[in-house]
């Protein structure tokens, strides 16, 4: 049965080749007079991109100002660095050029400048909520994270190792251009990482044991099935515009909860498993969740049967006779052949991580301190299972 839902994707999209064009007008648009441009560690310049945003911004007399250098899994100094910067320069709107990190990097800042009177942590730590936040919007250039019409944002505090989410409709982007030709200069792992994460947003979102409807499972097969077969294309075609487009697409479809509609908010514990990962580790977020997924589906499938049997059919293409529990082994199996394909990771091993088992421990403890009441819904966790799950993702198979 379908449970109650608010769905709220305020995000404008502007999508297609030249939309970069359109930045100034936009940031006019929303109210924008003072900018801070926030971006990575300089493939934005390199492209030529950041140049073209800021001629845009100067072309409707908007001032700006830039914050370069945000990392993946980006830092708490940084949003620190970031509010300071824009407090000196009466900064009233963020344009984050770039993915996941400086999305959420700038969302960050928006919070930390909109209530100046407290630590802006506080919310990653979840000691309070915001009452208010600053605009942002964003320049895509990479399809991944979905952030760019997300409520999600995620900053790491280098200090303890944190990797945190805050969750808020406040941070939904204004608006969001996405031009696919400029995630043409991304690296083959960065793409595929990037496939990995747009379908752990839907997956997460699927194996649910709480509220199910026909049309949003339809929508989730459909993105998945699409994603699968474009990023098989990008693996062998990274120059393709069309595939680089249903990607880029799928990846905000993926994450601005489209794809949860009608179920019980979701699972998100591969995601909060991952995030232990990028915390302690730095890895790559898709490509952690491809490290995780497998020993995660093992370790829960029996708990929601149903599901793993409807997705080995209708997702995976799975057509043998046998009971339950083999449709499902196989749909699992056939995600991790899929994942070697692309070149992704399906062990800890494979990404290049070996936890002691104090690490593992550790990160089982600080998952579980971080989850709060909600430890899943394929199956609730417990710390002895966090604890199993991260073991057996450390045994290669
Ligand atoms: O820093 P630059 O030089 O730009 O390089 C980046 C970075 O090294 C590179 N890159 C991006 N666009 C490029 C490019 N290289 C060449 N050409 C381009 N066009 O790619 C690397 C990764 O960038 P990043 O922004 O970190 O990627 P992604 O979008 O995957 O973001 C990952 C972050 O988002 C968080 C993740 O946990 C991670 O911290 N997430 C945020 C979510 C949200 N806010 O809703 C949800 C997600 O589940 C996720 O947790
Ligand atoms: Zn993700």
């Amino acid at each position: 049965m379908a449970y109650n839902f608010e769905f709220y994707a305020p995000t404008k999209v502007i999508f297609g080749k030249n939309t970069e064009d359109e930045i100034g007008k936009q940031a006019k648009a929303f109210g924008a007079s003072s900018v801070l441009v926030v971006y990575g560690g300089g493939s934005a310049k390199r492209s030529g991109l950041l140049e073209k945003v800021e001629a845009s911004l100067s072309a409707q007399s908007i001032a700006f100002r830039e914050l370069g250098g945000i990392v993946p899994n980006p830092r708490l100094d940084k949003v620190r660095e970031g509010i300071r910067m824009g407090k000196e320069h009466n900064v009233d709107f963020l344009l984050a050029v770039g993915g996941g990190s400086a999305i959420d990097t700038a969302k960050a800042i928006a919070y930390g400048l909109a209530e100046p009177e407290y630590d802006v942590w506080e919310l990653f730590a979840h000691t309070r909520t915001a009452r208010k936040c600053l605009p942002v919007a964003s320049v895509l250039t990479i399809a991944a994270a979905g952030s760019e019409t997300s409520r999600g944002c995620v900053i790491t505090n280098e200090h303890t190792g944190e990797k945190r989410v805050y969750d808020d409709n406040l941070a939904r982007p204004r608006f969001t251009v996405m031009n696919p030709e400029y995630t043409k200069t991304l690296p083959d792992y960065q793409t595929e990482s990037g496939c990995v994460d747009i379908m752990m947003h839907t997956m997460e979102r699927y194996f649910t044991n709480g509220g199910n409807m026909e049309i949003t499972d339809a929508l989730a097969e459909g993105l998945l099935r699409t994603v699968m077969k474009n990023a098989v294309k990008l693996h062998h075609q990274p120059g393709n515009y069309e595939a680089r487009s249903e990607i880029m697409w799928a990846g905000s479809l993926a994450h601005n909860d489209l794809t949860g509609c009608g179920n019980d908010g979701g699972d998100f514990m591969s995601h909060k498993l991952e995030h232990e990962l990028g915390g302690m580790f730095d890895v790559t977020h898709g490509a952690g969740l491809a490290a995780i997924w497998p020993s995660w589906a093992r370790y829960v499938c029996r708990e929601c049967l149903p599901r793993f049997v409807r997705y080995a059919r209708n997702v995976m293409g799975i057509a043998i006779a046998g009971t339950d529990e083999e449709i499902a082994e196989a749909g699992i199996r056939a995600m991790e052949d899929f994942y070697h394909s692309i070149g992704m990771p399906v062990n800890l091993d494979e990404l290049g991580v070996h936890p002691t088992g104090r690490q593992i421990e550790e990160m089982a403890e600080r998952c579980m301190a971080a989850c709060g009441n909600h430890t899943g819904s394929a199956k609730k966790l417990t710390l002895e299972d966090m604890i199993h799950i991260y073991t057996n993702a450390a045994k290669s198979r």
